[in-house]
């Protein structure tokens, strides 16, 4: 889909959105529209009573005769003074799905602002512009047999608005944001046998292209550090694992200490010998998308050469049972010297970061880290599909990303940890175990885990387990892979630590 921007005069052909705020008031460009259609807006408006102009509903509209224009649709702003980023982006969103449902291909939307909106026409053009871009996502690379009908008809989108140019200026970041994330919802969405650690490593390598100086380290570099932890989860499988650490050096002095994000990137999780039921293992293709989201944002943060330095560490194994597969009750010794038992084969994605983090902590000194990590089924329990947990050990850190994560969408909630919860997974054998003894607190017990290997570095952990896939579309991600992270720490990074 191609999106564009022009002036409100530029002649109409298409479907022509226009703007409705709450109490059924059209806005002035709607009712030019009416004037021009013989009143066919306040027509519709009081033959549907029902559609109020609340924000999220669309009143589709048959075109007048008189008109070039194929069918107009009424868009529900809500409250002028309440019309922010997230509104236009969700109505660009919302109005792909309904053009590509009905058919259309070309669609002009005008962009109204009210009195005392909380943002300005052009930066309500360019959101529109992106939610729309986000919502267009496909995946549909394997379909070979698609009808017409299942493919997306909307081929062209222009934005009127009257400074279409600082409009497209606001936009080109956006179009990077939208790019980086495709990038990461590609890599999730892709089966497993087609991204594993050697080819999701190649996939991260892309990023030297962008200036990013990516190390792949391989299986015996991995086995000289002594990256047990990690090794033991990858020892049953038929492919090596991998663990790329990829730099980007925005800020200039080089040698101040990075930002560090590190991800979960298990290629596929059977669960090893504490293998799953069968029922929905599948999903576990996208065991890896904490380090998709890293990769993502990394690829992001030079492209938009964000002026901070960053780093990013992904540990990158399969998970399978096999006679060389690590058995329940092993006791591997983890990079950082402490000792593990691994009770439950499947429990692996913090054995994976316990090794990632250490490293990344020891190489780098960096100023924090953050990890994200489909970790738990227990998050999807406390928090279902809509928030991802968070767990962190600096309160400071922890609102920052609270704040992000609502300013783009993608909402968190904090979940403790504390010294009680810790106990829980001391082990007889080791130093730790890698579950506790019931199922009571298991995402709080995952993160007590991880934190064993941060030190006194302020770090923060996502549990998106509940997130990082949706099986419903969403106004601004279609449903499967979500990317779930990547503007929400592209954000922090660019609210928080560039500015400074
Ligand atoms: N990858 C899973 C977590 C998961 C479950 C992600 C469902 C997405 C949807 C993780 O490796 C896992 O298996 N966790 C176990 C931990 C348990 C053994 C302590 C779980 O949640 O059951
Ligand atoms: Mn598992
Ligand atoms: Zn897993």
């Amino acid at each position: 889909m191609k999106i564009g921007f022009a002036k409100p005069e530029q002649p109409l052909c298409g479907a022509v959105i226009v703007g409705v705020w709450e109490e059924a008031m059209p806005t002035p460009t709607a009712r030019r529209l009416d004037e021009v259609t013989g009143g066919a807006i306040m027509r519709a408006l009081s033959a549907t009573p029902r559609f109020k102009g609340k924000k999220d509903e669309l009143l589709p509209i048959v075109a007048p005769a008189n008109l070039s224009v194929s069918r107009i649709v009424l868009a529900g702003l809500g409250k002028p003074e309440l019309a922010d980023a997230q509104l236009f982006q969700r109505l660009g969103g919302n109005l792909v799905a309904h053009l590509n449902s009905a058919g259309e291909r070309e669609a002009t939307a005008a962009v109204d602002v009210g009195e005392g909106a909380p943002i300005d026409e052009t930066e309500a053009a360019a959101q529109l512009a992106f939610g729309a871009q986000l919502r267009a996502y496909r995946f549909d690379r394997y379909k070979t047999k698609q009808k017409p009908e299942q493919k997306a008809s909307l081929d062209r989108l222009t934005v009127a608005t009257a400074a279409p140019g600082a409009a497209q200026r606001a936009y080109t970041p956006l179009d990077k944001t939208a790019s980086a994330v495709f990038f990461a919802r590609d890599l999730v969405s892709e089966p497993s046998n087609v991204i594993y650690p050697e080819t999701l490593a190649a996939q991260a390598g892309t990023l030297a292209g962008l200036g990013v100086s990516v190390e792949i380290l391989d299986e015996n570099k991995i086995r000289e550090l002594g990256m047990n932890a990690l090794l033991g989860v990858a020892q049953g499988s038929a492919r090596p694992p991998r663990v790329v650490v990829m730099e980007w050096h925005g800020s200039g002095d080089r040698s101040s200490p990075p930002l560090a994000f590190i991800g979960k990137g298990v290629t596929f999780d059977t669960g090893g010998i504490s293998i799953k039921p069968a029922a929905g293992m599948g999903e576990m293709k996208w065991d890896m998308a904490g380090s998709a989201v890293v990769i993502g944002l990394m690829r992001l943060l030079a492209a938009r050469n964000a002026k901070v330095n960053a780093v990013g560490v992904v540990g990158l194994v399969e998970n399978m049972p096999s006679g060389t597969a690590q058995r329940p009750g092993d006791i591997v010794t983890s990079m950082s010297g402490q000792t593990i038992e691994v009770l439950n084969t499947d429990a692996e994605g913090r054995l994976v970061l316990a090794d990632a983090l250490w490293y990344c902590r020891d190489r780098y000194k960096p100023r924090l880290m953050i990890d994200l990590a489909t970790l738990t089924g227990a998050v999807v329990v406390a928090l279902g599909h809509h928030r991802a947990g968070l767990f962190s050990n600096n309160d400071e850190l922890a609102d920052q990303l609270i704040a992000a994560g609502r300013a783009v969408g993608e909402e968190v909630w904090r979940l403790p940890l504390d010294e009680s919860y810790d106990r829980e997974i001391d082990s007889d054998a080791a130093d730790m175990k890698n579950i506790g003894s019931g199922r009571a607190a298991g995402s709080i017990l995952g993160a007590q885990f991880i934190q064993r290997f941060v030190g006194d570095v302020p770090w923060a952990h996502f549990d998106i387990a509940g997130v990082a896939w949706s099986s419903k579309d969403a106004p601004t991600v279609p449903k499967g892979a979500t990317a779930f992270g990547v503007r929400l720490l592209d954000q922090f990074v660019a609210r928080d630590y560039e500015r400074e």
